[in-house]
């Protein structure tokens, strides 16, 4: 069996902590940061002095991080509610502490666990890295085994869903069928709110990893116009994916094992990826105590948003608008004026070649060797060429992220473009889970819930409709 420790009940909140803060000397003469403190001290705390009234304060500094609400203390009188930071887009905020997902933005690391992306890549399997993920630790051979029956027993789905999906038009995008439907889920398995149950929680992690592909296979099928392939539980995880996709009238669906494979890499590659936007919706969502049906729907949600997990999308769009080799130049001015983005570049965290872009390279390979080359790696390869010389992309750290690649391999597997947000959404969901719970039994979490700076008009009086201007 699984071992992360749990907790049956949420264990009860401490009063919170930023206790640390001492308002020093008054006045400057006694106050600034010269005389706050001796060397020794001044290693993990910061001295900050409000000038308005001239008080010296000693912030503890903790892991490179100084607590957000410790700044409070500083007030100009009792009435004042204290400096609050201002951090719109969360770029220098660090929201909640973590032992998941590690990232080195300027050395272009990655590792999941402790575990570096590359030797995942290269030797593990998507299930063992969704165990690790969710886990902590890579299985041994029996809660292997253990994990991949349980999931393997979840993938099918209540025969109602799928009337939920044949009401969508039939050109509804297969994330927009993903959101609801995940969605949906929540209303067959009432018990999923009691998120405190550890085994109740389990369950529910179970069914969203085993039936999320599932789900996006229904709502590419529909898309389609083909009959629902049912899970084949004798396959692997990325196998049965591809067989509810793709299989037809044989009686045995079996994919190629180089494509298999690519499959299977490429969702390790995308796991998790610490707290990025759908990781965020879902620990903010989540923190409101909803079941996690409702938490992965807001998370998909922000996923298929284009400049995140939709861009491996456009970035085939644009591609196709590009055309060809030689109208990569005219596309490079475009962006460097501002008129368009180039999507699958630039990254908020990596300043630096992503790692899992320099991994989805060589799988590109070996899937073009089995499907024949793709068109458009010509025109990709010669916008990074470009890119990666130009003084806009160099001094701007704008390097291809994971989804400059990948959508040439998954279109090479003949998967439609609209799929290829869904394609990151499946293997994500065992991060956002992961992340959830480390949320739940986090007793520093709360419900996420920020400030913000006011700028609309000062109080005025409701006029009567016929007295406006
Ligand atoms: N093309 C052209 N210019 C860019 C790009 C790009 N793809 N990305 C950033 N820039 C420029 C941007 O205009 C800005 O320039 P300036 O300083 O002159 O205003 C500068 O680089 C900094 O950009 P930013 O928008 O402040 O950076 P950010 O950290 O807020 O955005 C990003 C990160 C990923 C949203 C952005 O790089 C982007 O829009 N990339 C294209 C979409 C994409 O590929 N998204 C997938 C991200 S990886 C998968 C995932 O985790 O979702």
């Amino acid at each position: 069996m699984p071992r992360a420790p749990q907790p049956v009940t949420k264990p009860q909140p401490e009063t919170k902590p930023q206790a640390d803060v001492k308002p020093q000397a008054e006045g400057r003469s006694r106050g600034g940061m010269k005389a706050a403190a001796a060397p020794a001290e001044r290693k993990d705390a910061l001295t900050i002095t409000d000038h308005r009234t001239g008080k010296s304060y000693e912030i503890p500094i903790q892991e490179g991080t100084i607590r957000a609400l410790d700044p409070r203390q500083t007030k100009t009188g009792p009435d004042d509610f204290g400096l609050m930071t201002y951090d719109p887009a969360f770029t220098n905020t660090a929201s909640c502490r973590s032992r998941i997902t590690m990232i080195d933005g300027d050395k272009g690391i990655l590792n999941y666990r402790g575990y570096p992306i590359e030797q995942l890549a290269e030797q593990s399997t998507y299930l063992e890295t969704a165990y690790l993920i969710l886990f902590g630790e890579l299985p041994t051979r029996a809660q292997y085994d253990e994990w991949v029956h349980n999931i393997t027993h979840h993938t099918i789905l209540h025969e109602n869903i799928k009337k939920y999906i044949e009401g969508f038009r039939y050109d509804a995008h297969p994330m927009g069928m993903l959101v609801s439907t995940v969605a949906a889920l929540s209303t067959f398995y009432k018990e999923a709110s009691n998120i405190f149950d550890p085994a109740s929680r389990r369950r529910q992690e179970y069914r969203l990893i085993a039936k999320m592909p599932t789900l996006a296979a229904f709502a590419y099928r529909y898309s389609v116009g083909q009959p629902y392939a049912y899970p084949d539980n004798e396959l692997s995880y990325t196998a049965n994916f591809l067989n509810m996709l793709f299989k037809m009238t044989e009686v045995k669906y079996r994919p190629h094992p180089v494509l298999e494979r690519a499959l299977d890499v490429l969702f390790i590659l995308h796991a998790d990826h610490e707290q990025n936007c759908s990781t965020n919706a879902m620990r903010s969502v989540g923190s409101s105590h909803v079941d996690p049906y409702s938490a992965v729907a807001a998370a998909v949600a922000a996923l298929y948003g284009p400049l995140h997990g939709g861009a491996n999308e456009m970035v085939l769009r644009m591609l196709g608008e590009i055309g060809s080799k030689e109208r990569v130049p005219d596309y490079i001015r475009r962006v460097k004026e501002g008129q368009v983005r180039l999507m699958g570049f630039g990254h908020r965290v990596y300043k630096n070649y992503d790692p899992r872009a320099r991994i989805i390279k060589q799988i590109a390979d070996q899937v073009f060797e089995v499907m024949g080359p793709n068109p458009l790696l010509d025109i990709a390869l010669e916008l990074e060429r470009i890119a990666l010389q130009d003084d806009y992309f160099i001094t701007r750290k704008l390097y291809p992220n994971v989804d400059f690649y990948s959508g040439l391999i998954y279109q090479s597997m003949k998967f439609p473009v609209e799929m290829f947000p869904v394609l990151f959404a499946i293997p994500r969901t065992v991060g956002w889970l992961a992340q959830w719970e480390e949320m739940l039994l986090d007793q520093e979490q709360k419900i996420a819930r920020p400030r913000q700076i006011y700028t609309g008009p000062a109080r005025r009086d409701y006029a009567p409709m016929d007295d406006r201007l």
